[in-house]
């Protein structure tokens, strides 16, 4: 079949309804697979993995094979950008990744403007690698994250349950703190151009911590910077497909989808279906949102949690999806039985 072979998945981006939703999980390539832990134990690191080609390509290709999912999202991390622009990236077994904290504006002053792309080449690889596997009505999406949460990672060197640290700095170093958010953007345009290159259909830009910001920080510190990377995406490949997931966003996504662009929002569960069916899947494609820990759960509670997941979204353009990445701990058993209550 020719690459050109229409795609469930891009259908619904591109404005047209399935009747079944097209279907895929964030976080699908990870530890509550086996396959995935056999491969993970032989690359050493995790960023060992995220730069071997064929290792993150298998990975990428792991729950396609077993799940048949619309689309596969490219096995690597939102943290590669620091690390391509000389950061010091690691993760550590258990607790998250680690970075050198960038936390005031003398240090900011040192930050590098231009990622190295030659250390990105495994990813483009990988990807070269995963869409010549796929079969054609299967989608590749790649990704990265929006400049706020990278920057959260970046300021903080690690995770914190509120990203204090970097809300902080944006308060008491608006100019440093503009100078990361100005390198991300830059960078995350020439990553996601060169990701479609590579063969992407479709982009993803995940802002995990905008929920976290007021609705005036949320506006310049999340919104704009997505809008300038969409924009930057577009200037070079006008039809671009992105999908933005600015989780915990709640009242404020409509200004977001009017703002960036995006031709779908990934939502999380707590937004409320009848507020997102009229001001937001009115204008773009929905993609979500059911609990990642109703997937954990199972039985009936999952039966319904994916009922209601279609009847709120059904009827309009769904990509069918969690709220949030799926979990370890969940068995695949309630994977299984989401994707046939899904598909009927
Ligand atoms: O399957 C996929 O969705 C593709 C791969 C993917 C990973 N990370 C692999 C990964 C994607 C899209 C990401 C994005 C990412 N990374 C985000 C945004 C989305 C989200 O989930 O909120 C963020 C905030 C990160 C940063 C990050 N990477 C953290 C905080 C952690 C540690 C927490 C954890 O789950 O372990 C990671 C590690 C990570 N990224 C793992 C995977 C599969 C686990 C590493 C392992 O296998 O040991």
């Amino acid at each position: 079949m020719p690459q050109s072979a229409r795609k469930p998945f891009i259908d619904v981006l591109s404005g047209q309804r399935q009747s079944i939703p097209p279907m895929w999980m964030m976080r699908q390539a990870g530890r509550y697979l086996p396959e995935y832990r056999e491969v993970r134990a032989k690359a050493g690191g995790f960023l060992d993995l995220c730069f071997n080609p064929e290792l993150a390509a298998e990975v990428t290709l792991q729950p396609i094979r077993r799940f048949g999912f619309d689309a596969a999202i490219i096995f690597s991390d939102i943290l590669v950008i620091p690390y391509a622009l000389g950061r010091s990236v690691r993760f550590e077994v258990g607790e998250g990744p680690r970075l050198d904290p960038l936390d005031d504006p003398a240090k900011v002053a040192t930050l590098a403007p231009r990622a190295d792309f030659g250390k990105l080449q495994p990813v483009f690889d990988a990807l070269r690698l995963v869409r010549g596997a796929l079969d054609p009505k299967v989608a590749l999406i790649g990704f990265c994250g929006a400049p706020w949460t990278v920057a959260t990672y970046m300021v903080a060197g690690q995770g914190t349950p509120d990203q204090a640290p970097a809300r902080m700095m944006a308060y008491r170093h608006p100019e440093a703190f503009a100078t990361i958010i100005d390198v991300l953007v830059e960078n995350s345009v020439q990553y996601l151009l060169a990701q479609l290159e590579a063969g992407a259909n479709a982009l993803q830009i995940f802002d995990t911590w905008a929920g976290v910001l007021p609705p005036a920080e949320f506006a310049r510190w999340s919104v704009e910077p997505t809008r300038r990377i969409v924009e930057g995406v577009r200037a070079k490949v006008p039809d671009a497909k992105i999908i933005g997931f600015p989780r915990g966003a709640g009242a404020l996504l409509p200004a977001y989808v009017e703002a960036t662009g995006v031709n779908a929002v990934s939502i999380d569960w707590a937004a409320e279906p009848a507020f997102i069916r009229e001001r937001v899947q009115s204008k773009v494609a929905v993609q979500g949102n059911l609990d990642p820990l109703v997937l954990i759960a199972g039985g009936a509670a999952l039966d319904r949690a994916v009922d209601n997941v279609l009847a709120n979204f059904a009827q309009g353009r769904l990509i069918f999806n969690l709220g949030h990445g799926i979990q370890p701990e969940t068995p695949i058993a309630h994977v299984e039985q989401m994707i046939k209550r899904v598909r009927g």
